[in-house]
């Protein structure tokens, strides 16, 4: 069998056009939908993640306002960035972009986002609402992978989804939206990690297969039965003295071969990476719409 592309850059083209066309309607009554973007720290592949949404945010007609501290800033001066920005009412979302130079303060300074600016969907007010099945923003890379879902026909509802890696930013919360009595849930799941032993056992036994470890070679062909739908959610950077830049990316599945085993497959780049993005945009329209029930 050779696998369908599950194209993501598509999807999301089609996405961000619904999107636009809402932001034109917001701003005919007098709304710019506004995103608060914080960088710190020069880590070449969050430049790169920061440039491209802002870059995707222009595109949409949103107004974004991008603040770069050096990696040496203090706690302080992190949390007056934040601080800024929840004042201010031209900024309807917030993203602080992650991993923090200092990881030892990422959940203060996440926490003293305010909730209904909290686009990212990473504040421990949104994490428990999106627990408890609440209306709230849902974080951008899980949704964009139910969002690729659904918008190529691949029911959830009733499939096993074995997801490989346990990240508070993917393989968690996806695993709690997949699970939950909804449209885009209704999935019985399993979650492997660092410590489970023998994970093929698990991936072998799954109708989707969502690879979120941030380490190539993850899941082989051998890993997934014939006509499993795979979703790749690895960006990894590998040598390539024949790219540009010294470097192309790969996901965390072997994509040719696994490509010939699976029904369908996303690639990297072009799969899930667009659509975090785009999910971005649709959050940040949402807070401007002040949608968000508090
Ligand atoms: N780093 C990797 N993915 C993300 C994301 O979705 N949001 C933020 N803020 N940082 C990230």
């Amino acid at each position: 069998m050779t696998a369908k592309i599950l194209d993501g850059k598509l999807i999301a083209q089609e996405m961000r056009e619904e999107i636009a066309a809402e932001v034109a309607k917001l701003k005919a009554a007098g709304i710019t939908p506004g995103l608060g973007v914080l960088l710190v720290g020069d880590n070449p592949a969050s430049r790169s993640y920061v440039t491209g949404k802002e870059k995707a945010c222009e595109a949409a007609g949103i107004y974004s306002r991008e603040v770069l501290l050096t990696a040496a800033a203090s706690k302080a001066e992190i949390m007056a960035v934040v601080d800024s920005f929840n004042k201010d009412p031209q900024i309807h979302g917030i993203l602080v972009q992650l991993p923090l130079p200092d990881s030892s303060i990422e959940q203060e300074v996440i926490a003293s986002i305010r909730p209904d600016k909290d686009v990212d969907g990473f504040h421990p007010v949104t994490v428990g609402r999106m627990m408890l099945g609440l209306p709230t923003f849902l974080p951008c890379t899980p949704h964009g992978v139910l969002q690729i879902l659904k918008r190529s026909g691949i029911p959830t509802d009733g499939a096993h989804v074995v997801i490989v890696g346990r990240s508070n930013i993917v393989g968690r919360p996806l695993a709690n939206m997949l699970s939950q009595k909804s449209a885009l849930g209704n999935a019985t799941v399993t979650m492997c990690h660092t410590r489970t032993k023998n994970v093929a056992q698990y991936t072998r036994q799954a109708d989707i297969v969502v690879a979120a470890a941030g380490r190539p070679h993850t899941i082989t062909a051998d890993m997934i039965r014939e006509g499993a739908v795979v979703i790749d959610v690895g960006v990894n950077r590998v040598e390539d003295k024949t790219a540009k830049n010294g470097f192309r990316l790969v996901g965390d599945a072997d994509f040719n071969e696994v490509k010939e085993k699976a029904s369908a497959i996303t690639p990297v780049p072009g799969g899930v990476g667009p659509m975090t993005i785009t999910m971005l945009l649709f959050n940040t329209v949402a807070a401007a719409r002040n949608l968000r029930p508090t």
